[in-house]
């Protein structure tokens, strides 16, 4: 029987009889991908195919039947993204990478061009892809790289930011926890009051905040991706987490002389887009994991909605967008986000909220302080003052 192939209008020859199934199997295409046509009639995977057979593979994706072109030139496509229905060739991937972090930007009104934009920048394929999509749009993009003892992941990941930043002739800050703060990742095990990724979420969020404030940032961006955006609010809608919902935006403003402002600019992009676009780009990214980061229930809901997604592409950012755009502005955005009074941290002079309730002491110190006190009394560490390059 004869198969044509619609993309690259190509046909093959195979012996029949053969099932639909059979035939798909053969040239190795997902039967998502494709429509199978037999004498004008749509067949599915159980129809057999008599020997004398003309067979079309029509695709619904780009890219289900063999190499698709790139939707925006005749070269042939490097990536497909099934959400968008579009396969790229590498140089208008690659635009396609910015402009959806120019809609984000734009969107959400996250940067000017007057900003200076402090770039946390971990050594993954987000934040470097992040750094380098900002410093090629011209936007005045300084890294952070906070090193949290983690042997050697952090020895690796350091290196790799380090690198970058010398290649691009772009300014790295590096904050050392344990140089710093005394303590590092590792030695949170011993908390008992939160896990060790806890510690370090709490410790990042932290430094990030407090550099850019005492640095004069305008804005401080993280390389927060679609994947992460979409699991952390299924974890947060599973538990009815409203306070967290409340502040889950790709922008949260500045509260002067408190809290920098935040900005997600790769809340439109998938992790999958993220890692090619380094590869496109020949950006030399740490593609382990953290060690410790097992457990991690963050990850789980990244595979649930991953399995959704092959089968329904686009159900990650109906999930997300319907929420940022319909949900949260309507039912959440003042909810719970009170941040009540505030007063200098008595540990650190950083701002935090001041306790409440009958047991209020009425002294103020922040989350990051009590941790760090209880890290070093329960295990001799290096207490020293808190400073930041
Ligand atoms: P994660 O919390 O590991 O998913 O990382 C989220 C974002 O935080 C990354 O995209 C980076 O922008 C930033 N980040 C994570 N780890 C570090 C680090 N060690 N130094 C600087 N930025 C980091
Ligand atoms: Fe924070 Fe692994 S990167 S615990
Ligand atoms: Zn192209
Ligand atoms: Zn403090």
């Amino acid at each position: 029987m004869q198969v044509h192939f619609r993309n690259t209008r190509r046909t093959e020859r195979v012996d029949g009889p053969l099932r639909v199934s059979q035939v798909l199997e053969r040239f190795d295409v997902n039967p998502e991908t494709v429509l199978v046509i037999h004498a004008g009639q749509l067949v599915t995977k159980d129809h057999l195919l008599p020997d004398d057979a003309e067979v079309e593979l029509r695709p619904v994706i780009s890219g289900g039947a063999g190499p698709a072109r790139c939707h925006a030139c005749p070269a042939p496509s490097v990536i497909e993204v099934a959400r968008h229905r579009a396969a790229y060739c590498a140089g208008h991937f690659v635009d396609h990478v910015r402009s959806q972090v120019r809609a984000a930007i734009d969107r959400h009104g996250m940067l000017s061009y007057d900003d200076h934009v402090l770039v946390a920048v971990s050594g993954g394929k987000d934040s470097l892809a992040l750094w380098d999509v900002l410093l090629d749009m011209g936007y005045r993009a300084d890294g952070l790289y906070l090193g949290l003892g983690i042997g050697k992941y952090s020895d690796r990941s350091g290196r790799v930011v380090a690198d970058f930043a010398a290649a691009r002739g772009a300014r790295l800050r590096t904050v050392n926890l344990a140089d710093e703060h005394g303590f590092d990742i590792p030695r949170a095990t011993a908390d008992r009051t939160r896990s060790s990724c806890g510690v370090c979420g709490l410790s990042k969020r932290y430094v990030f905040n407090r550099v850019a404030l005492e640095h004069g940032y305008d804005v401080m961006a993280t390389g927060h991706n679609l994947d992460d955006e979409a699991a952390t609010l299924l974890g947060n809608v599973l538990r009815w987490q409203t306070p967290f919902m409340a502040r889950q935006s790709p922008v949260l403003p500045a509260a002067p002389g408190q809290l920098a402002r935040k900005v997600k600019p790769l809340y439109r992009l998938g992790e999958r887009e993220m890692a090619a676009y380094c590869v496109i780009r020949g950006l030399d990214y740490v593609v382990e994991e953290c060690p410790l980061v097992e457990g991690n229930t963050v990850l789980r809901y990244k595979d649930a909605l991953n399995e959704l997604e092959r089968r329904s592409p686009g159900t990650k950012t109906q999930f997300l967008f319907g929420f940022l755009d319909r949900v949260q502005p309507r039912h959440f955005a003042r909810d719970d986000a009170d941040p009540g009074e505030v007063a200098p941290c008595a540990g650190c002079g950083m701002p935090t909220s001041v306790p409440r309730g009958p047991d209020a002491t009425g002294e103020a110190v922040c989350a990051f302080c009590r941790t760090r006190g209880r890290l070093l009394r329960g295990g001799g560490g290096r207490p020293r003052a808190a400073a930041h390059r």
